[in-house]
C-alpha cells in the first residue's frame, strides 16, 4: 500500500496547497500533502487569526480533513513552506503537528517529505523526527 511513494507528486500538491495559504500576521506560507493507504491526497494550508493562538498548521488542516472524511490508515506527508519573497527552505513540521500525526499514524513507518522544491526533498520517518512521543 505505500511501497511506493511517489514523493514529487507528493511536494506538487503540498506547493499548490500552499498557494492557498492564509497568513496575513507571518507572511509564512506552508502546503502539505497527506497520503492515505487507499491513494487519496489531503492537501492542507496553514490559517492564521487575528487572535493568533487559534491559528492551524497546514499538517493539521491535512490531517484535520482527511480524518473528519472518515480516513484513518496514511503513508506519507510532504510538507513546503516558506516566507513571502524568500527562497524556501526546508520547513518542518513543528511539534504540536508531529503530535498530532503520532494519534493517527505508527511513527516507524509513516514518511514525512520536506521539501524546498520538487527537486530537493528530504525523506524521514516520524518516529525519526519525533521519537518517545506522549500517549496514554
Ligand atoms: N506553520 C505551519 O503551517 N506548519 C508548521 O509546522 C509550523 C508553522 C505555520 C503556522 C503559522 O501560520 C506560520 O506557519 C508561522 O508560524
Amino acid at each position: 500500500m505505500c511501497k511506493f511513494i511517489d514523493k514529487e507528486k507528493l511536494v506538487l500538491c503540498a506547493l499548490k496547497a500552499k498557494e492557498m495559504s492564509y497568513s496575513p500576521y507571518s507572511s509564512f506560507n506552508v502546503g502539505a500533502a497527506l497520503l492515505t493507504k487507499s491513494g487519496k491526497i489531503y492537501t492542507g494550508c496553514n490559517i492564521e487569526s487575528a487572535a493568533y493562538s487559534p491559528t492551524n498548521c497546514a499538517e493539521r488542516t491535512a490531517f484535520f480533513k482527511a480524518i473528519s472524511e472518515g480516513e484513518r490508515d496514511f503513508c506519507a506527508i510532504a510538507i513546503v513552506g516558506s516566507k513571502k519573497n524568500v527562497p524556501a527552505d526546508y520547513c518542518f513540521p513543528c511539534g504540536v503537528c508531529r503530535q498530532v500525526m503520532a494519534e493517527f499514524v505508527k511513527p516507524d513507518e509513516f514518511i514525512v517529505l520536506v521539501a524546498r522544491s520538487v527537486d530537493d526533498i528530504r525523506k524521514y520517518t516520524l518516529e525519526e523526527l519525533f521519537p518517545y512521543h506522549f500517549k496514554m
